[in-house]
């Protein structure tokens, strides 16, 4: 959502005629996205608030501003070391502010055509903000009510990506199973956009346990461009500690749904994230993600440590695990992760997959396949952007290795 954020940004600043400078002290306006799920982030915008007054020391001219998701609370500290604080939504504002002229037309977020950064893989948000209030979680408070963007709207960009010859599209939001345009719901969503005419892959982010149902794996099983990859994050393996985080789910329901997800999709890649050290998280009840995580034999998660987001629920709680506790778990389940994806990445080796080259350092490429595996192969020729066909030859718990088929 972040990169969505800044893309968005760029466009709106490059219709005003600004252009990317790669040296930052050179810079007329620096534009933060910020990002305050985790505390470490907004350390860096404090960083960089530093590093403004060294930059205004030279460049005198400078101006700042800040967006993305900002606390309340953030936006009143931050005042000070930004020219500007703007709401995401409200960025369509920023010629308004910068005093430059208006851009044509009004509206939100969601109508402006982004700068893609990407030729080959764009993200494409369909809908913004969250109405699950998860206990640790300032979403809700950054982004405010959940709203859906027309389904019509949708399927043009997607049509204009597929023209352009875009090989992956994004589908964004902070929950994208609780998409909702009259009738269209996500999986009808996911059938619409499946029959868009173009040779490109649809991968989706976030989704939520309690809403992800038989329909959307039915699309996505159905959905010949729907890749069979799905993060479902489940946050904790202990029913107690779910119940604190408000999330609306039990263990049983969520490995039923992966039971289902196994059934209709097989070769389903499944990723996760995990909080460890939530207020109150007893040894027990880490033990008991612990052994989620090796029932469920996750491809891929993404494993964080609590920390207290001030104005969330869970902020009232005290913040009882140490760091020392926190990593501990971290490393635990870093490592039970490493014996599962390796296990299942070695289940590639012999296999022909189609990737997508995303990345290039001399003459080793990087990609990734339908299953959101990174794959490495190498070749001195520029396949930027190109699907390619690739036998796997070498398995390692991140990352596959592979040959490209040149027939
Ligand atoms: N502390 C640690 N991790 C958090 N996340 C969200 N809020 C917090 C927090 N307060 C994690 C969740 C979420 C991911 C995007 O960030 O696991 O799924
Ligand atoms: Fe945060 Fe929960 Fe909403 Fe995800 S679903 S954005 S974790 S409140």
């Amino acid at each position: 959502m972040n990169v969505s954020d800044a893309e968005r940004v760029s466009a709106v600043l490059e219709s005003i005629k600004y252009q990317k400078t790669e040296n930052i002290n050179d810079a007329d306006l620096i534009v933060v996205t910020m990002c305050s799920v985790r505390q470490s982030a907004v350390d860096r915008v404090h960083g960089l608030v530093e590093k403004f007054k060294t930059i205004r020391k030279t460049n005198p001219k400078l101006r700042t501003i800040l967006t993305g998701c900002v606390l309340k609370r953030d936006k009143k500290i931050f005042a000070e070391g930004f020219d500007y604080v703007v709401d995401i939504k409200d960025i369509k504002e920023l010629p308004k502010l910068i005093q430059l002229k208006e851009m044509a037309g009004s509206g939100n977020y969601l109508d402006i055509t982004p700068k893609y950064s990407s030729k080959f893989s764009a993200n494409v948000p369909i809908m913004t903000g969250c109405n699950n209030f998860c206990s640790y979680c300032v979403v809700p408070y950054t982004r405010e009510r959940e709203i859906s963007r027309p389904a019509v709207e949708i399927i043009s960009e997607i049509k204009n990506l597929a023209k352009k010859g875009y090989k992956e599209i994004w589908l964004l939001g902070q929950n994208v199973n609780s998409y909702k345009d009259g009738d269209i719901n996500f999986p009808k969503l996911l059938k619409m956009i499946n029959k868009t005419l173009g040779n490109f892959w649809v991968r989706f982010t976030s989704s939520h346990p309690k809403d992800f149902n038989k329909e959307v794996i039915n699309a996505m099983a159905e959905g010949k461009k729907i890749t069979p990859y799905l993060n479902l994050p489940i946050q904790s393996g202990d029913d107690k500690v779910l119940k604190a985080m408000n999330r609306h789910y039990t263990v049983k329901d969520y490995k039923n749904k992966i039971k289902e997800l196994r059934k209709k999709i097989p070769d389903i890649c499944l990723s996760t994230d995990i909080i460890v050290g939530f207020p109150g998280e007893t040894e027990k009840q880490f033990e008991n993600t612990a052994k989620l995580f090796r029932d469920i034999k996750y491809d891929m998660a993404y494993i964080n440590k609590y920390s207290t987001r001030a104005g969330t629920s869970a902020a009232k709680l005290k913040d009882n695990v140490s760091i020392t506790e926190k990593k501990r778990r971290e490393k635990v389940l870093t490592e039970i992760l490493k014996q599962t994806a390796l296990e299942k990445n070695k289940k590639y080796i012999g296999k022909k997959t189609i990737v997508l080259i995303d990345n290039k350092k001399d003459n080793i490429l990087f990609g990734k396949d339908k299953y959101y595996k990174t794959v490495q192969v190498t070749s001195n020729k520029n396949l930027l952007g190109k699907f390619m066909k690739v036998k796997i030859t070498d398995a390692l718990a991140w990352s596959l290795k592979g040959k490209i088929n040149e027939k």
